[in-house]
């Protein structure tokens, strides 16, 4: 009996390899096949954006390309999926920026905790494509990809089985941060004892009491049900981090500059739709989470949020001078709509 579920294990794993291994073959009709990973249920609007890539690639380039999108991590979590991009078994996927900072240090800023001072900063600052590409997406080309877009991933907040009022309340809380050194750092930083752990962790580990809480936006509440576990999400919007579309390299250039142009169109449309999906999302999960599920959002002082880890940009700019410039940057987008807003 042994053997035979051995035996099975080994025929599966094969099986698997075979599809990850032929990333470079084509279907049956000599269409290349594109395979998309991303860690999101098919009702996300990362998924949806995708769709919208999908559609006009085919529509554009059919007779060659079919594109075919893996949700809910089923090529394996951010991280794996990463390297199955970078090693060309694969040729897209979608992952946080925090996934990527073992790969080039530049995107550690992101972690940053209060980086951006407005959603319009944030959003300014990553719909300048032209900026992004040579100074952020460009950084991981000797790794063997490179990003082509990004897509919103609202404001992170706290979320736990226990309100959340002050970073007091945080102190001896086990928090459930991405896998990323500079997010650690950060929850580290609030007073909570950070545990690094894979998104597709986070439900279990919270039912059973190996965590206290963790950070995300609203749809973790309900498009990965984390609500069901957690009753309290505190608005204290630490972060405004983007998930990015990031591409294998040695594809990307093997494409024809019209072809290249077509997918480069085709991600900034994916953007798009992402883009005004997450809005109208956001706001159902929202009414969900509170009315369904009986999550209660606490509106905290997020100044005093703000102060508790005043000293962490400083330090990460001591710590990671290559973060320097895109941090200046941003502060000068920072201020163009504070500005703004000061002129009402
Ligand atoms: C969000 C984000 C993902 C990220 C996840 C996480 O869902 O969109 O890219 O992986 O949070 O916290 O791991």
């Amino acid at each position: 009996m042994k053997r035979m579920k051995k035996f099975i294990a080994l025929v599966l794993c094969a099986c698997m390899f075979t599809i990850l291994l032929s990333g470079c073959a084509s279907v049956g009709d000599g269409k290349r096949i594109i395979r998309i990973s991303h860690a999101q249920s098919e009702t996300h609007p990362e998924h949806i954006g995708l769709l919208k890539f999908k559609e006009y690639v085919e529509e554009n380039l059919g007779d060659k390309y079919e594109v075919q999108i893996y949700p809910n991590e089923l090529l394996g979590g951010a991280q794996k999926a990463i390297e199955l991009t970078q090693t060309g078994a694969i040729d897209f996927v979608v992952a946080g920026t925090a996934n990527l900072e073992t790969f080039a240090e530049i995107y550690e800023i992101f972690s940053m905790p209060y980086l951006f001072t407005s959603e319009e900063a944030y959003h300014a600052t990553m719909m300048d494509t032209e900026y992004m590409t040579e100074n952020v997406y460009e950084s991981t080309d000797e790794a063997g990809f490179r990003v082509l877009t990004w897509y919103n991933a609202g404001s992170r907040s706290f979320y736990a089985t226990k309100p959340i009022e002050t970073p007091e309340d945080l102190k001896g809380l086990k928090i459930r941060v991405q896998q990323s050194p500079a997010s650690i750092k950060m929850a580290n930083a609030f007073g909570a004892a950070a545990s690094p752990m894979s998104f597709g962790e986070v439900y279990t580990a919270i039912q059973q009491g190996v965590i206290d809480g963790a950070e995300n936006n609203e749809l973790a509440l309900t498009n990965n049900k984390h609500g069901e576990v957690a009753k309290y999400y505190s608005y204290n919007r630490h972060q405004m981090v983007p998930d990015m579309l990031i591409g294998n390299l040695k594809f990307l250039n093997s494409l024809s500059e019209e072809e290249l142009k077509i997918f480069e169109e085709a991600a900034a449309l994916s953007t798009e739709v992402e883009l005004e999906e997450w809005d109208v999302q956001v706001e159902e999960a929202k009414r969900i989470a509170q009315e369904e599920m009986n999550v209660e959002f606490i509106d905290v002082d997020v100044q005093v949020f703000r102060d508790a880890v005043s000293s962490v940009q400083d330090e990460m700019l001591v710590e990671n001078p290559t973060i320097q410039s895109l941090y200046d940057h941003i502060q000068e987008i920072n201020s163009q709509y504070e500005d703004a807003e000061e002129g009402n």
